[in-house]
């Protein structure tokens, strides 16, 4: 029967999102178990102990210290026992992969903010599907997000020691999104250069740039104001192994009223995709996220299947946000 585990889902600050927790939680186990640990995890069940739910899940064998560098990135795990018999918990110490202080996700908070969890639990069943997933806890991988909005998938992807790119059509989230890293930076006397500078091609403005590069390593974070569907004008071929996007919702939120240029999702996606593909790696993966009320699913997989992009079976973390938005995740990868 091997060794059974119980995993504490985290309280999230979002109401509606704890709701979802444990359904997503499971998911994303059961992404963790394909791409990083061999399917070694038998599903996970939810169990009531002492009044709590823990998602309980067997391995065949107990896990390794490996294996709990691994776990330890889930993005709603709070505490990981082992279960011993007599319905006893023992813990179990996981590491993570995190290089900073939460705060670097925690602080920014603004209307149009993708929920930190959610953020990373996207990430995270992107990397676990892309041709790298075994290697999760030792590739530095390069992340683009094309709708990058205040940067939540950059701290996110600072936060694991991997290199972000950003592209956002609003100049506001640039500028918010450098005052805000360049403070935390020398706050917590990080060493770093940062710059701001135009992007131009052929004597035309395409936008700006925001490049961060760390003193102590060859990291670095690049931010683009500019419209993702001119993406490809940006960057090289193949920069990036994760292309990760919470796409535009195709309602008004709260202050965000300036977006004239906003697009539905579905029509960004058509002119967007075909520059995005171009800059992903053969073997890297595309994770989306969007509102099904203003885009069906079958619509976007059609989309990125006839982009030659194979399309990951619906892996169950459909989701209730509020009353506009029921959000949905892709999760393909680029051969
Ligand atoms: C759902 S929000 C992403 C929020 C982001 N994950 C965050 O937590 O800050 C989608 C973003 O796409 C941006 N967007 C919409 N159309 C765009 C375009 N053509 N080019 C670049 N960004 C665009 C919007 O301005 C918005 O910030």
């Amino acid at each position: 029967m091997g060794t059974e585990y119980a995993l504490l889902v985290a309280p999230s600050a979002n109401r509606v999102y704890t709701q979802s927790a444990p359904d997503l939680t499971r998911a994303e186990l059961a992404a963790f178990s394909a791409g990083a640990l061999e399917g070694r995890l038998g599903p996970a069940t939810p169990r009531d102990l002492g009044g709590q739910t823990y998602l309980v899940f067997a391995t065949e064998d107990p896990l390794t210290s490996e294996d709990l560098a691994v776990l330890g990135n889930l993005s709603s795990g709070l505490a990981l026992y082992e279960l011993v018999p007599g319905d006893l918990l023992r813990p179990i110490r996981t590491s993570a992969l995190d290089k900073f202080d939460d705060d670097l996700i925690t602080i920014p908070k603004y209307s149009g903010k993708t929920n930190e969890n959610f953020t990373k639990l996207l990430l995270n069943v992107t990397a676990l599907a892309s041709a790298w997933a075994g290697d999760f806890g030792s590739r530095t991988f390069t992340v683009l997000d094309p709708v990058a909005g205040r940067g939540t998938t950059l701290n996110q992807a600072l936060m694991y020691g991997w290199n972000p790119i950003g592209i956002e059509i609003d100049g506001k989230d640039l500028d918010a999104y450098a005052a805000f890293l360049k403070t935390w930076l020398r706050r917590k006397r990080i060493k770093h250069s940062a710059d701001i500078t135009p992007v131009r091609r052929e004597g035309r403005k395409l936008g700006r740039r925001f490049d961060v590069e760390f003193t102590s390593d060859d990291r670095r974070l690049t931010f683009f104001e500019a419209d993702t569907t001119q993406a490809r004008a940006l960057m090289k071929r193949q920069v990036a192994d994760l292309l990760v996007a919470d796409l535009p919702y195709g309602v008004v939120h709260g202050s965000r009223t300036s977006k004239g240029l906003e697009r539905g999702p579905a029509e960004l996606l058509s002119a967007a995709l075909p520059g995005w593909i171009e800059l992903i790696r053969p073997g890297g993966a595309v994770g989306l996220s969007w509102n099904t009320h203003v885009a069906p699913r079958e619509q976007a997989v059609e989309l990125l299947e006839r982009h030659g992009l194979a399309v990951l079976a619906p892996i169950g973390l459909e989701h209730w946000v509020d009353q506009g938005i029921t959000r949905d995740v892709l999760v393909a990868r680029r051969s």
